[in-house]
This record gives C-alpha cells, sequence and structure tokens, in this order.
C-alpha cells in the first residue's frame, strides 16, 4: 500500500549565527554535493545496531538477521531502480560513485581488450571522466547541443555518427543522467538504443538522479548504472553499481578476499556464483547498505513520480525568479528543464563572493567553483573569461583574477525544500545585488578565487557542542 506522508529529514531547524550578529535557520540549497539525512536511515542503523553481525553467516541469530537484510538491501535497490533481478544485479561499493565508476572503467578495460576507445559526454563530473582516461587507450568527448553558456544535453545525431564511424573500436559510452552542474538531463533511452545497435555498452552515472524521480532501468535498458548512497539522503551508506548479470560475468572480481569466493586452496580459488557477491569482497558496510535501502524504500512508497514532479515544479519556480533577475546568466539551454541543480553568475559579483555572503548574512547553503566538472564549466564560461579586461589588472594579479570569475554559484534542491526557501534564496540575491560594494568591502579575495569575512568566522566546536 502506497505510504502517502512525506519523509522527514534531520536538520531542518538547524540554525547558525551570521556576521550580523543574528541566529538564524540554516537553508540548505547544497542537496547536489549531499542532502540532508532522511530520519528513516538513522531509524534503519538504530534498528539494526543492537543486532549487528557480519554477513555470509547463519550460525547464530545475529548473522542471520545481518545476512538476510544485506539480502534484503540488495532487492529493494533493485526493485526502486525499476531494474529486473532476473537480468540485473546490485553491488554495494566503497564510498559512492566515484568507487563505482573505478570498478566498471577498469572492469571494462580487461573485459573487452579489443575495443579502446570510450565516449564521454562534454558534461561529466571529475569521476565520469578520469577514469576512463586512466583505464582506456583514447577517449572521446561527445558534443553537447548548442553553444556558448547555452549548451544542451549530448547531441544525439553526433553520437550517432560517432557509433556508426568506429562501431569495432567503442567499448563503452559514459554519460550521466543528469548534470550535477546545470541539472540537465541526458536522452538515456536514445543514447542506449543506439550504442546497443552497435555492441556498445553504457554506464550512466545516476548520481544526480536516483533521489529526483524513478530510474526505469530495465526499460531503459541501462548496462551499468550507478549512484551514491550519500546523495539519496542516506550519508552512512556506500555508493551502488547496478549492472546486467550477464555483463558481470566478463568483469571477474576485481578485488579478491574473503566473501568473494567459494572455494581456495594454495593453487587455485573459485568464485561464488551470486554476482553480488564475488564483487563485494570483505566486510561490506551493512548497515550503511541497509540504511540506504529503507530511504529508496521509503521514496517509493510516497512515490518517485510525486517526488519527480516536487522537483520539476521547484526548479521551474527558481529557473524563472533566476532568469528575471536583472545581471544574471543561467547556464545551459533556457529551454531545458532542469532536475535538481542550477547554475549562474551575477555579472558584477564573483561567484565566491555570492555564495560566502549568502551563507555569512542569510544562512543559506549553496556551492560555489567548477563542481568537479572543471572542463564543462570552462565550456560554459569561455566567452565570458575571454571578454574580461585585464588592463587594471595588474599582470602579476592576473592569475587571481581570473580564478574569482572562473566558477558559478549552484543551487540545488532536494526534497524536503519549498518555494518558500526559494523565495528566500531570490531576496537575499536581490540583496546582494543592491549591496554588492557594502559587502565586499567586509571581505578578502584569496589566489585560489574564495571570498573569506574580514572578521565573521565559524568556531565549529563551539557551534556544534563537540
Ligand atoms: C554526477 C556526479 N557523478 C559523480 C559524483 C561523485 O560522487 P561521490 O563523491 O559520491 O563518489 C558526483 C558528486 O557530486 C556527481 O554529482
Amino acid at each position: 500500500m502506497r505510504m502517502r506522508s512525506k519523509p522527514n529529514f534531520i536538520g531542518l531547524d538547524t540554525s547558525y549565527p551570521t556576521a550580523s550578529g543574528e541566529s538564524l535557520t540554516r537553508l540548505h540549497l547544497d542537496g547536489a554535493a549531499s542532502p540532508l539525512a532522511a530520519e528513516t536511515a538513522l531509524k534503519a542503523v538504530n534498528t539494526m545496531l543492537p543486532h549487528y553481525s557480519n554477513t555470509h553467516s547463519y550460525v547464530h541469530s545475529s548473522a542471520q538477521i545481518s545476512t538476510q537484510a544485506f539480502a534484503w538491501a540488495h532487492s529493494t535497490v533493485l526493485d526502486v531502480l525499476g531494474a529486473n533481478a532476473e537480468d540485473y544485479a546490485a553491488i554495494f561499493l566503497g564510498s559512492g560513485t566515484t568507487a563505482a565508476i573505478n570498478r566498471v572503467a577498469r572492469g571494462l578495460r580487461s573485459a573487452r581488450p579489443t575495443r579502446n576507445l570510450v565516449l564521454v559526454s562534454s558534461m561529466e563530473h571529475h569521476a565520469n571522466d578520469l577514469p576512463h582516461r586512466q583505464f582506456n587507450n583514447e577517449v572521446i568527448y561527445l558534443p553537447l547541443t548548442g553553444d556558448g553558456a547555452y549548451r544542451g544535453a549530448v547531441d544525439i545525431e553526433q553520437l550517432r555518427e560517432l557509433c556508426e564511424n568506429n562501431s569495432d573500436d567503442i567499448n563503452y559510452i559514459a554519460i550521466s543522467s543528469v548534470s550535477n552542474v546545470t541539472g540537465v538531463s541526458n536522452p538515456i533511452k536514445e543514447v542506449c538504443d543506439i550504442a546497443h545497435a552497435h555492441g556498445i555498452l553504457v554506464l550512466v552515472d545516476g548520481a544526480q538522479s536516483v533521489a529526483h524521480g524513478p530510474s526505469e532501468l530495465s526499460s531503459l535498458d541501462v548496462d551499468f548504472f550507478v549512484f551514491s548512497g550519500h546523495k539519496v539522503y542516506a550519508p552512512m551508506s556506500p555508493g551502488v553499481l547496478v549492472a546486467k548479470k550477464s555483463l558481470l560475468e566478463n568483469l571477474t572480481g576485481q578485488d579478491l578476499g574473503g566473501g568473494s569466493v567459494a572455494s581456495v586452496d594454495p593453487y587455485n580459488f573459485h568464485f561464488v556464483d551470486d554476482p553480488s557477491a564475488r564483487e563485494e569482497s570483505g566486510t561490506p558496510n551493512i548497515i550503511g547498505a541497509i540504511a540506504l535501502a529503507s530511504v529508496l524504500q521509503e521514496l517509493e512508497a510516497y512515490g518517485l513520480d510525486t517526488v519527480y514532479q516536487h522537483d520539476l515544479e521547484l526548479m521551474n519556480v527558481l529557473k524563472e525568479a533566476l532568469e528575471s533577475l536583472a545581471h544574471v546568466t543561467v547556464y545551459a539551454d533556457p529551454k531545458l528543464s532542469r532536475i535538481g541543480a542550477l547554475a549562474f553568475n551575477i555579472k558584477a559579483v564573483d561567484h565566491g563572493l555570492v555564495a560566502a555572503i549568502l551563507n555569512d548574512y542569510f544562512a543559506i547553503a549553496v556551492r560555489n567553483e567548477c563542481f568537479c566538472a572543471h572542463p564543462y564549466v570552462s565550456s560554459l564560461l569561455k566567452e565570458e573569461l575571454w571578454q574580461l579586461d585585464l588592463d587594471h589588472v595588474a599582470e602579476d594579479q592576473h592569475e587571481a583574477f581570473i580564478n574569482q570569475k572562473r566558477g558559478m554559484v549552484r543551487v540545488s534542491v532536494s526534497l524536503y525544500n519549498t518555494t518558500e526557501d526559494i523565495s528566500r534564496l531570490i531576496q537575499a540575491l536581490d540583496q546582494i545585488s543592491d549591496n554588492a560594494e557594502h559587502y565586499a568591502q567586509h571581505y578578502k579575495a584569496l589566489a585560489d578565487g574564495s571570498y573569506r569575512h574580514q572578521t565573521f568566522n565559524l568556531d565549529w566546536k563551539a557551534t556544534i557542542g563537540f
């Protein structure tokens, strides 16, 4: 039965001192990095801890509970992500998406050695770029539609042409479902259809999509899908790889040790049949995986379509409000809807200064700079950076000056955010635009492009009573 109540989150009423001397309830608009934790995650941890035991055993009661609960976590992930359990396996790995992508990149390189070319979209987080460079002979970056600051999603016609012209050489395509910078989504179903027609595999980085709506992996026919539990309201949880079982057979266990092998003698060893166990050598993050599965189950019960609608409406309100502000550039194709995140700049106020003032004076948490997606952010900023007037800047200050301009402000929304939150942000941005010089005099610009308040400083231990 569907449970309609919205999940509860921890930390929505946290307040912090500000530079004006007051204390304000913190507004968290940084969910693309890590959203607040769902209460359900904490409840799952608290429920499991009194029964804590290692898995892979039925010898005593706690071991039976842990082993079965861990198996439930695997099947729940598949179920919520719309991945048919006959075809797909879920694997809990390392700290997040990064660990899972490195695993796939390394594995596919050795599983398909004659295909030494990988296509990577031009909007990727470094986690879905650098491992492919590291483990493959050649990477070609997939162009995006549009140009300049208003680029869109991956250009499907150019992708089709690349696949047709290099069908024997391309091992796989690495692409994110949603950009962590602009919130633009890629046409994953079309990518999979084109790739599969040429025997090319598809690795989808779902770090920015799982918390924002349905994933439908079986219908999309995705080969490998990765995401981070901490981005789905379960900060204590591991990364996840969901992969077609038929493909995992060729990847072979990469991290060897206990749990992944059925028998070992001094000369040989044999893997267990279960593909998840084969990839999860060692003691897994049992409780974290159960916490994550509990949150996923809660989101599904609430309704993943409802989650998606909430996000879409909030992002539309945010995008329209920002576009109506004077001297604001909202990056990426304005025609496209955004999921979860959006990046912008105010013309006369550096990204680092905007983010610092939002935090120090308004207790609003956003993120700035390049969001571990330097090539993508640089491509969106290219024209702006070329047009910088360096004549009035001392030559030895050029680099610091450019650093102050090389970046954006990113606002990202989560299920706990509301239209009132967007209004609070927009009012704060209005005040910053109108009083930029007044605020700027309290800040020192650092060489890396960030800004530090001259007198206001948060004492973290005193603030949280640690
Ligand atoms: C799209 C995308 N991919 C990968 C990552 C890396 O995730 P993690 O740090 O959890 O490994 C992030 C993190 O922000 C991301 O947004």
